[in-house]
């Protein structure tokens, strides 16, 4: 009855594992399990013998992918190929996480689903090339796109703007930028109440999905309520100010889509997810470092 995690090392790979409850979840980070080695892949499988894996492996640096594409698609492309076929050969649905990079990001329409993938960097390339691995050789897949993930763990939007609160008077922050920022914790936890959907035999409507955060804004403003938020739980001796910059004026933003907002609809209607609030979510984050300080990675 297992339910393999790979990545278990990463931002959401880490909140399944915490969030598991009583659902039998293996997590294998990638000391563990490298999702690139075919052999290791295979291995891991015959050992745990799972009735569903959730691909929280990726390669996640957008700026670094640039200069180092053969590792990106190492991991976005070939890994989720690799674990695609195993799973098929298992029997077993593939559940894996996709992006907003996928889109160029023009426009200010929410994305949807069938909308035609046009990345503009290597990242979006390859986690766009990892989907179409898995369209291709496993129909039993849930792929969820996602944005802007955020949470306890790891590199991530907030906990960058929290570190440079405590060094910096005034911040930069892209303005032109727009999105649904998606607290980790709640994506592992739609991904698991899906895991236990499955295990309870109910037939889910396989496809590619979009998940995130709500309402959409724009990334300066997602920073002002990140630093209202810390500031109202006495985080941070000083608000620093946000200084609203062009996508033109921060070198890299351009890798990143202006317009982020992906249409939930389907997620909503046919997978049956409620969409958290990121504002909440926000604040639970917040609460839990105040308590016990931030994680460490
Ligand atoms: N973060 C975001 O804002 C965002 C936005 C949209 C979509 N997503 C997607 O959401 C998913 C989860 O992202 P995340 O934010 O949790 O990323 P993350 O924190 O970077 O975690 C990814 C984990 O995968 C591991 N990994 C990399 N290559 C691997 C390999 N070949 N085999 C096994 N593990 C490997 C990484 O290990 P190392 O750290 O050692 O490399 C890391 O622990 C990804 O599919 C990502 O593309 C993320």
């Amino acid at each position: 009855m297992t339910i393999l995690v790979t990545g278990a090392g990463g931002q959401v790979g880490c909140e399944l594992v915490r969030r598991a409850g009583p659902l039998p979840v293996v997590g294998l980070s990638r000391a563990a399990l490298d999702i690139s080695d075919a052999v290791a892949v295979s291995a891991a499988l015959a050992l745990h013998a799972p009735r569903l894996v959730i691909n929280a492996a990726a390669y996640t640096r957008v700026d670094q992918a640039e200069r180092e594409p053969d590792a990106a698609f190492l991991a976005n492309r070939d890994g989720p190929a690799i674990l695609a076929w195993a799973c098929a050969a298992a029997g077993i649905p593939l559940f894996h996480l996709s992006t907003e990079h996928v889109f160029v990001g023009q426009g200010g329409l929410p994305w949807r689903e069938d909308a035609p993938v046009s990345p503009v960097g290597v990242y979006g390339h390859s986690k766009a090339a990892g989907e179409a691995m898995i369209r291709t050789q496993l129909s039993a897949h849930l792929i969820l796109r996602v944005s802007w993930v955020f949470g306890l763990h790891g590199r991530n939007f907030v906990r960058s703007l929290l570190a440079l609160a405590c060094e910096k008077h005034t911040i930069p922050v892209v303005g032109d930028q727009f999105g649904g920022p998606t607290p980790a914790a709640d994506l592992a936890g739609a991904l698991l109440a899906l895991a236990a959907r499955h295990l309870a035999g109910e037939p889910l409507p396989w496809g590619t999905y979009h998940y995130c955060g709500q309402p959409f804004l724009s990334r300066s403003a997602f920073a002002e309520a990140v630093f209202e938020s810390a500031c109202a739980r006495g985080m941070l001796l000083q608000r620093p100010q946000v200084r609203v910059i062009a996508t033109a004026d921060w070198p890299g933003a351009e890798l990143r889509p202006a317009n982020a907002r992906l249409d939930c609809r389907a997620a909503q209607q046919a997978l049956r997810l409620a969409l958290p609030s990121w504002h909440d979510a926000l604040g639970d984050m917040l609460d839990e470092i105040k308590a016990h300080g931030a994680r460490a990675g």
